[in-house]
């Protein structure tokens, strides 16, 4: 079964039958919200905000490890990220979807990882690849057959917000190769991994990141939202196509 993790602007899958949900208790606590089950056009599905259902929890409160147990715990196996993003390079402008397919993490303080704690053996991960190579191909298939243009491939970078970046940030994020910029994709990426979850993102890039295009002096939320609200719209039809690659 596939998970669909919402961002900011999707608390609700559309045309999601749902059938049930789930309070899910973790050693690691609440997750952001009980997982909702259900079906899109017969294919079964859960679904999680990641800042809550009203949208109260922001990125760095958010329990990224009691989602991610929640969902593993499910024998859930697939777990789709929507993320919303900063546009850094040329060909990501407000409204465009892409699929990152590398990470840079700058967050910090955030309860990164399940292998702490005396009782836990030192694991190290391989990370090389942050996102499934094969999740991500079905994303793109996905994104073909439902005819919504999608970049393959980017560099996603973690920040820490809840502030957005300076100009500055940006540009040192740009020199190290990020492409975007948003608040949740980690420590989400290197959970999943750690829980033996294939995971991929789909990026929406809702405004030009701090000091690019017309945010050169201010990033003007305002417009952001009404950007988001129109792509969200797209990112429903690749999902509605993902949920059928899926289950084929
Ligand atoms: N920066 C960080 N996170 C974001 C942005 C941004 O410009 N836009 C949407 N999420």
């Amino acid at each position: 079964m596939l998970a669909i993790i919402g961002g900011t602007g999707l608390t609700r899958l559309k045309n999601l039958q749902i059938t049930h949900r789930q309070v899910i208790r973790t050693p690691y606590g609440e997750p952001s919200g009980a997982l909702t089950f259900g079906e899109i056009n017969g294919h079964q599905v859960v679904f999680l905000a990641r800042h809550g259902y009203g949208h109260t929890i922001p990125p760095h409160e958010i329990n990224y490890r009691a989602n991610i147990w929640a969902l593993a715990e499910q024998k859930i196996k697939r777990v789709v990220s929507v993320c919303t993003v900063g546009g850094i390079r040329d060909d990501l402008p407000p409204g465009a979807l892409a699929v990152p397919d590398q990470i840079i993490d700058y967050t910090y303080g955030r309860k990164h990882t399940f292998f702490e704690g005396g009782d836990k053996p030192v694991t190290h991960i391989d990370f090389t690849e942050p996102y499934c190579p094969k999740l991500r191909a079905r994303i793109l298939r996905a994104a073909k057959l439902s005819h919504q243009p999608i970049v393959d491939g980017g560099c996603y970078g973690a920040t820490q917000g809840p502030r957005l970046e300076t100009a500055a940030e940006i540009r040192r994020i740009a020199q190290d190769g990020g492409d975007m910029v948003g608040m949740t994709g980690m420590p989400e990426a290197a959970l999943a991994r750690e829980a033996g979850l294939s995971y991929a993102a789909v990026a929406v890039v809702s405004n030009w990141a701090a000091g690019r295009g017309d945010s050169a002096h201010q990033v003007d939320l305002a417009a952001a939202e009404g950007v988001f609200h129109e792509a969200i719209e797209h990112v429903h039809r690749v999902l509605e196509a993902l949920v059928k690659v899926d289950g084929d």
